[in-house]
């Protein structure tokens, strides 16, 4: 009981004693949930969650330039990477052989705008089966193994509130066919929420609100994890970073990693061409002359519109695809740094002071996320490629719109149909394409080489 007094006295004088308003009513258990809750917050840390609050509100002036791409070589259909890149493929392809590449997949965000009932890696997103993301990627993989005689392993990040469930899916489906001792799967940190007045915002009477700390937390947790530790004893130097919303992106693409190694990045990251002046993409760009992301909020409408000959002057769309060496982010996490808090202004379902749910109608309260392309500007070096959008960009955020299951299953049907159009004269009513069998256009387009028996009359299943 002493350690809960202390625990009290500390919250107190750090003006946050209401999350003990209940404490006198609680059971045992209940308390001792709450103060395991309540001993894993920094309160030394409040005073970052408070100036993350102010940077939202007074977002600080900018002075901007656009940062060097590798440009596409051809920006016709099916699309060219830079020579630059295309020309050090074999050394992505070397790294791939050695083992020197893992893929880092992160899976621990609530998916809140999809509103699926689940970790969003189960989402079906393939038109013909409904594959899910997750085995998407898995079968990715196990085509790199089987050309390059390699698997990278695969570091799976999730929440505290998707783990089991994710555990449990991959193992009740045998891994999609990896190695299970090749698939890590480690849980990422949480951070609290702060009410309009500074206060932590409580879930209920006996725990305190918290969700995941953002893609950001992905630095503290491989290194607090061990995840860092088992990369370096298995020989991985660099980690191809995935999002799990995006099934269009290559795994391990052999020209970004081999740039990236030949430019000596420490990290690198892939862009889109913006649609449009106010598409809602961060920019990778130079920020008082250091490359990074600055958000698109944080443009002016003037900077936004502003052109270079035809084109947008702030074009690069970040993608959020990287490689990272994983000595840099050792040395990170070994420094301790700790990438910046931002605060987002959202719906906090909670209790009041006086103990009653509240599903609020407007926002709230504060969370707080780290983002992981705020490791740009800490880097020695930075290598940024330029993709064609719809062959590695389809992601799956919302229930309606582009970025939507409907919205992901037209552009990748439109994409993959025109590969097997150009190729044939004929679009088939409807395709899929196993990852086993082909990742791009490119790709699609070899194989309808020896496509005598494609019945283009039908739905079109390639398969690997
Ligand atoms: P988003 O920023 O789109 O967030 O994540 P989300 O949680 O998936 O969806 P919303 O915003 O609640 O609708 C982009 C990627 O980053 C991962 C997600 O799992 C997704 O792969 N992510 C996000 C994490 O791993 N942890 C986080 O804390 C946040």
């Amino acid at each position: 009981m002493a350690d809960h007094d202390q625990l009290r006295a500390d919250f107190e004088s750090a003006g946050q004693g209401h999350v003990f308003a209940w404490w006198d009513e609680l059971g045992e258990r209940a308390r001792r949930r709450l103060a395991r809750q309540l001993a894993a917050v920094d309160l030394s840390r409040l005073r970052e969650l408070h100036a993350a609050v102010t940077a939202l509100a007074a977002p600080h002036a900018r002075s901007l330039a656009p940062a060097p791409v590798f440009e596409l070589a051809d920006r016709g259909f099916p699309y060219a990477l830079a020579d630059a890149a295309r020309a050090v493929a074999p050394i992505g392809d070397k790294a791939l052989r050695d083992g020197h590449v893992a893929a880092l997949l992160v899976a621990g965000g609530q998916g809140t705008r999809l509103g699926f009932d689940g970790p969003k890696g189960c989402f079906p997103v393939l038109p013909l089966t409904g594959m899910t993301l997750f085995e998407v990627f898995a079968r990715k993989l196990r085509r790199v193994g089987l050309e390059h005689g390699v698997t990278p392993p695969l570091y799976i990040m999730v929440g505290t509130h998707n783990e089991s469930a994710t555990v449990n899916f991959w193992q009740d489906n045998n891994f999609f066919g990896l190695e299970p001792d090749d698939v890590k799967f480690f849980a990422q940190g949480e951070m609290p929420a702060l009410d309009a007045e500074g206060k932590l915002v409580m879930a209920s009477r006996d725990a305190l609100f918290s969700g995941p700390d953002g893609h950001g937390g992905v630095l503290q947790a491989l290194h607090v994890k061990g995840m860092l530790a088992d990369m370096r004893a298995r020989g991985v130097r660099c980690l191809s970073y995935l999002q799990v919303d995006n099934a269009q992106t290559p795994v391990a693409d052999s020209a970004f990693l081999g740039l990236h190694i030949a430019q000596g990045a420490e990290v690198s990251l892939k862009v889109v061409r913006k649609q449009d002046p106010t598409e809602k993409v961060g920019i990778y760009c130079l920020d008082d002359g250091v490359p990074g992301i600055v958000e698109y909020t944080e443009f002016s409408e003037a900077q936004s519109n502003e052109r270079a000959g035809n084109d947008l002057r702030y074009w690069a769309g970040s993608i959020a695809v990287h490689a990272f060496n994983v000595d840099f982010l050792t040395r990170l996490a070994q420094n301790g740094t700790d990438l910046p808090l931002h605060a987002a202004h959202k719906k906090v379902p909670h209790v009041d002071r006086d103990g009653n749910t509240v599903e609020p109608a407007a926002p709230n309260a504060y969370k707080f996320e780290r983002f992981i392309f705020d490791t740009i500007p800490l880097a020695g070096n930075v290598m940024c490629l330029e993709v064609p959008r719809e062959e590695q960009f389809l992601p799956v955020k919302n229930t309606d719109g582009p970025h939507s299951p409907e919205g992901f299953k037209q552009a990748y049907q439109d994409y993959f149909g025109k590969a097997v159009e150009t190729a044939t004269g004929k679009r088939p009513p409807a395709i899929e394409v196993d990852p086993l069998a082909a990742e791009n256009a490119r790709e699609v387009i070899e194989l309808a080489k020896d496509a005598a028996g494609w019945d283009l009359t039908k739905p079109l299943h390639i398969l690997g």
